[in-house]
């Protein structure tokens, strides 16, 4: 174990973590989505010690951070619509998976292999500020140990992985609340590979057309086979309009029978940026009880917030 440190969000703070980054070590740092576990994507040991600290089983390929879309630019190959989402929705809650530039420095392990990377210019200004310092691409997965839910405050980051990682870079709650929406153009056409904090919906109108969504596909060719993610260690109870007796509520609008409102108004933006820390929150007070959690529109936001409540009702295999 070692000391994590936590550092303030100024700019001797970011100062701080970015010369960490650059030498090498992992620190967390904001987004405007949630917090993400950030290392020097050129530097090979560096992001095999994400997986590591994450306890990740398998190398999953992560996200490469840039300050910019000139930056993003020279690591992969942006094709017409691909700059179309570019120009509408960067800085923000996108990441667009390309093909790699042959030129481009970025470390094997941070894509697994894979002829494509994924990239996103996030919008929180502490990110920018940090990325512009760090002056190197920076991969960050959410971070938390592997499986578990995402962390939306520094003390989630904490929790999950101090002692594991050199720093923590608290600039309060995400504002977001669930990860990147994520749009794959490795063969030419766009792909929903994962709903996040920018409604599919907002895509479709930028792009003019419907998005082709893997997620959908995935869901046909293995009903039920969901990967067990973002899971609480409480059980989870979908699309429950009240709880049953012993349960706790997560509600959506009013009636939150002693439980929480992700949002009182039901209001998908609110609810998004509630989802996570409320899971925490009963989570920590289940004590074997089960969560039960109201229907929640698959509309806009709520297509993400399903996403995510369906991976974390998933059989667990951990
Ligand atoms: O909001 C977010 O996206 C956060 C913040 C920290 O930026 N990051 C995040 O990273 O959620 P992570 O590692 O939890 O999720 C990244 C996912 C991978 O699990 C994988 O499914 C997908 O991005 N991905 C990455 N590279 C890919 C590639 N080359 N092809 C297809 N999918 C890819
Ligand atoms: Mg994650």
């Amino acid at each position: 174990m070692r000391r994590t440190e936590t550092l303030t969000a100024n700019d001797a703070g970011i100062a701080r973590a970015a010369a960490l980054l650059r030498d090498g070590e992992l620190v967390a740092f904001p987004t405007e989505t949630v917090y993400g576990l950030g290392a020097d994507a050129t530097d090979a040991q560096a992001v095999a010690r994400v997986f590591q600290a994450k306890g990740r089983p398998r190398f999953n390929p992560l996200i490469a951070h840039v300050p910019t879309r000139k930056a993003a630019s020279d690591l992969i190959h942006l094709a017409d619509d691909a700059q179309r989402l570019a120009d509408a929705f960067w800085p923000g809650p996108l990441t667009l998976v390309a093909p790699l530039r042959p030129e481009a420095d970025v470390a094997d392990l941070a894509r697994a292999g894979l002829p494509t990377l994924a990239v996103r210019v996030p919008g929180h200004p502490v990110a920018q500020a940090l990325l512009q310092a760090v002056g190197r691409p920076v991969v960050a997965p959410s971070a938390n140990p592997s499986g578990q839910i995402s962390p939306t405050t520094a003390s989630h980051v904490r929790d999950g992985l101090g002692g594991r990682i050199a720093a923590v870079l608290d600039a309060g709650p995400c504002e977001v609340g669930l990860e990147s929406t994520i749009v794959g153009f490795g063969d030419g056409n766009a792909l929903l590979l994962r709903p996040g904090g920018l409604p599919a919906e907002d895509i479709e109108a930028c792009l003019g057309r419907p998005l082709a969504s893997r997620e959908a596909a995935d869901r046909i060719s293995a009903p039920g086979q969901l990967e067990s993610h973002y899971a609480p260690d409480a059980p989870l109870r979908l699309d429950a309009p009240a709880p049953a007796a012993g349960e706790l509520y997560l509600a959506f609008g009013q009636g939150t029978e002693g439980g929480l409102s992700l949002s009182l108004h039901g209001d998908l933006v609110e609810a998004s940026a509630n989802l996570f820390a409320m899971l925490r929150r009963l989570d920590a007070q289940a004590q074997g009880r089960t969560i039960a959690v109201a229907p929640i529109p698959e509309h806009g936001l709520g297509r993400a917030i399903n996403d995510r409540l369906r991976r974390a009702a998933a059989p667990r295999h951990r």
